[in-house]
Parts: C-alpha cells; structure tokens; sequence
C-alpha cells in the first residue's frame, strides 16, 4: 500500500501532504525545516500560487492571507515580477561586483521613506536588525539594547532575548529578559532591557537606571507577534523624547510594517527614527532584508574610516534577483495601490469586528492599512499582557484557522494576516461569511464554557 493509500485509509482528508509530512519528519526535526510552519495535525503542502491563491497537493484551492508572513504584496506569480526575473535568470543571478539594480532599489527606499537617507541591503530581517543593533553599538560606544516585552524581531541573540518574556532576577536584581533558548549566554540578557508596550507611565524610570549603557531602542511600531498592538500616540512621544535627551538612538524594525503605507510605518505613527530595518516586501518574493538610516548612522558600514566600523558582508547580499524582484514589486506599489488595499482592509476589519458582535463572540480584530490580526478576545488588546491568549483561547484560534482551512482559506492561527493586491470585495466577503458559518458551529461560539 502506497503512503497515500495508507494517509487516506488512516481518515486524512489531505492525504498527500499527510504523506509528505510523513517524509519531512525523516529529515527535519518536527518534520519541517522552521518552526513557524502550522503542525495542526500536519502541515499543507503547496503545490503552486496563483494571484490571491494557492493551491495544495490535493488540489485545495485557498484563498492566501498569509502570503509567506507578510512578503507578498502581490500575491503568487505577479507577471512584472515573474517577467523581470526570468529576464534575469539568464543574465546571472550574483557576482562578487555590484550592479545598477542595487542602486534602483536603495533610490526607491531613500525616496519613499523619510527616515532612510542610506541604506544596506542583507538577505532577512534577521541580518538587518542584527547590523542595525551593531551600528547602533558602533555609532554610540555603547553595549546595551532595549525592546519590548513579546515583541519578534528575528534571530539575533540580541533580538529575540525578551520575546519570550522577562522575570525578576535574584542574580541581577532587576527585571531580566527570559533567554530564547536554553544555554544561551546569560551575559545577553545582561545587555537587554525589557520594556512593556504602551506603557506611557512607566517608561521612563524602566529606562533610566540604563540610560548610560543604551545604544538603543528596538521598536517595532506595531508588533505583530505581540498582538499587533496599536502605538499610543503619548507613548511614542515620550519614548522620543526620552532617546532623545539621553543620546540613545531608535531602531525602528519595519521588516513587517512597512507594508501599512507608501512611506512606511515610522512616518504613519510619528515616529523619528535614527535606524529602520526592512525585509519582506522590499524582495518581491526573494530573500532580503535592508537597514536604513541617518547617514551620520550609517557611516559606521562605510570604509572611508581606515577599517570599517561595522563589517558587512554577506555572500549573496544585493543579489540582482532580489534587487529586481524588489524594485519591480514595490513600484507597483503606488501610494493608490496602498489606498486600495488599506481599504479592503478596512472592509474586512469592519466586517469580522461587527460579526464578532453581532454574535456575541469573543473575537476582536487587530490591524492596520493590509495587515489585520483576529484575537481571540472581545476586546482588542492593547498590551503583551492582554494579548497573551490562554490554552483554552489558543485552542479556538487553532478552530477557527482549521475551519478556514476546510472552508478555502489559508488563515495564520497566531500571527499577522494579510490581503495582496489581486483581492477584490469578493474575496474578503468570502472570508467574512467563513467566519460568520464559524461563529455559528459549536466550538466557534462555546468560549465562555471552556475558560
Ligand atoms: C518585525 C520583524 N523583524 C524581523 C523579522 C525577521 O525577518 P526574517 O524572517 O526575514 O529573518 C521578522 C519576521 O517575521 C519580523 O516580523
């Protein structure tokens, strides 16, 4: 009996990705090769994208709003891109010498966002909040960052101590940053101040016994991984001011936010600052990550100095594809094309938010311009702390997403969701009424019997 065979006799309603998975977990640890792939029981294997959907390897078609975290502006197989490329492909895809596509897209950057006068490109969101932490660093002579509380900022060490939480260390006699993974350094978390978001009140005397050590302050101005929490404007202005006094520099890591507008999310919530990271959908599909900035900043990567400050590399960093695939991407994004989204944003917000009512559900709807996140909460939050979700909430945001998924919809259970530019009004009709048919089944409207 083939594998298939035996996934379809076992009851699996996608057979082949059960099979599949059954390969993957012979290879890969937990059978897949990053952690954020949805296990629930297994993963769905895709076969190919087409604009607004994929479809898997049993044939499902699916309307995608996770468009790979956030990277697709366009959704699968947008013809000026797959066109440039492919016009590429046989011209060379890396060299050790720089090229003309590198400069188009910095141009773009630099022209659209206020905060980057220069830019360097890497290859993940990862590489481009680590060198902003190291230009940081280098820019002020100082070890120290601060971030927030539940907050993603990718891989680096730095980065990623504190987004699992902090607790009060007997060791260090303060609030300490929780370690990403056991038998990380414990001298990280020494150089990592954990703030909560959004606390206007108790942002200052957190910072101050720091003041002096901070190079900087990691900020992403909606963070997604957190809850997708709005910035209070009072909170933002006295973060500023703080950095401001004491010398510290910002960091703002738009690898996923620069999607709110045509100039970026700094510019939308008021926020100046020194650094910006980017990534997702700067490539146009392909891999790529940018930090941008102050060019006082950004001289520390240069080597005008006798050795640069900064040493930045990277093998397959400003890779033509990626330059192209970016450039031709975010040029058909026009701040029209971001109006546009915003609104059907907008409509599907509204929609889920009154149908979240409407049934009395503990749902509420997070998000901003393409960019939206369901909680599993009447009300949306506005800290790490209310964000949190319990098993049992956990648990129903698993429902709703597999009741998607049975329903034609690709939904991310614990993370930004997110609408491409061939959506229409259908579309995000559609994904209301799956929700609507959701609240309606039993376990869509039985919350409050299983806290
Ligand atoms: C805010 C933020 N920073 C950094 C990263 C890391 O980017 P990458 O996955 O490209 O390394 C992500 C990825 O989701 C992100 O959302």
């Amino acid at each position: 009996m083939s594998t298939v065979t035996a996934a379809r006799a076992a009851g699996h309603v996608r057979p082949r990705s059960a099979d599949l998975y059954h390969r993957g977990r012979g290879v890969f640890p937990s059978g897949v090769t990053r952690s954020t792939v949805d296990l629930d029981p297994y993963p769905t294997y895709l076969l190919r994208g087409e604009g607004a959907y994929v479809v898997d390897v049993d044939g499902n078609r699916l309307l995608d709003l996770n468009n790979n975290f956030t990277t697709l502006l366009h959704g699968h197989g947008f013809a000026p891109v797959v066109d440039a490329v492919t016009d590429l492909l046989r011209k060379g895809t890396c060299f050790s010498n720089p090229t003309d596509h590198e400069i188009a897209l910095a141009e773009l950057l630099v022209s659209r966002i206020p905060a980057i006068e220069q830019v360097r490109f890497v290859n993940s969101g990862t590489e481009a909040v680590m060198f902003a932490i190291k230009a940081a660093r280098a820019f002020t002579g100082r070890p120290a960052i601060a971030r927030f509380e539940g907050a993603y900022h990718g891989a680096y060490d730095w980065a990623e101590t504190g987004q699992y939480g902090s607790f009060d260390s007997a060791r260090t006699g303060r609030r300490t940053a929780r370690s990403a993974y056991t038998g990380a350094p414990g001298t990280t978390a020494d150089t990592v101040v954990v703030l909560d978001f959004n606390d206007v009140d108790g942002l200052e005397e957190s910072l101050m016994p720091h003041a002096k050590s901070l190079a900087a302050i990691l900020i992403d101005p909606m963070p997604s991984r957190a809850g997708f929490l709005k910035p209070l404007p009072q909170f933002i202005e006295r973060l500023s001011e703080f950095a401001q006094e004491h010398g510290i520099l910002i960091i703002a890591d738009e690898v996923l936010n620069l999607r709110q507008g045509y100039n970026g999310a700094s510019f939308r919530y008021l926020l100046a600052p020194d650094l910006v990271t980017a990534g997702k959908i700067i490539g146009g599909g392909f891999p790529i990550g940018a930090v941008g900035g102050r060019r006082d900043v950004m001289s520390v990567f240069g080597s005008d100095a006798k050795a640069p400050l900064v040493p930045q590399a990277g093998t397959f960093s400003a890779n033509p594809v990626s330059m192209v695939a970016g450039r031709v991407a975010m040029e058909a994004m026009t701040s029209q094309d971001f109006g546009r989204l915003e609104r059907l944003g907008d409509r599907l917000r509204s929609q889920l938010s009154e149908l979240a009512v409407k049934h009395d559900a503990s749902f509420s709807i997070a998000g901003a311009a393409s960019l939206f996140r369901i909680h599993p909460k009447r009300k949306v939050p506005n800290t790490y702390p209310d964000a949190r979700t319990t098993p049992a909430e956990a648990a129903r945001m698993r429902s709703l997403s597999r009741f998607f998924r049975e329903n034609g919809i690709l939904l991310p259970a614990d993370a930004a969701a997110c609408l491409s530019t061939p959506m229409t009004d259908g579309d995000i009709d559609s994904v209301s009424s799956a929700f609507e048919m959701f609240l309606t089944t039993s376990e869509g409207g039985k919350e409050e019997a299983q806290q």
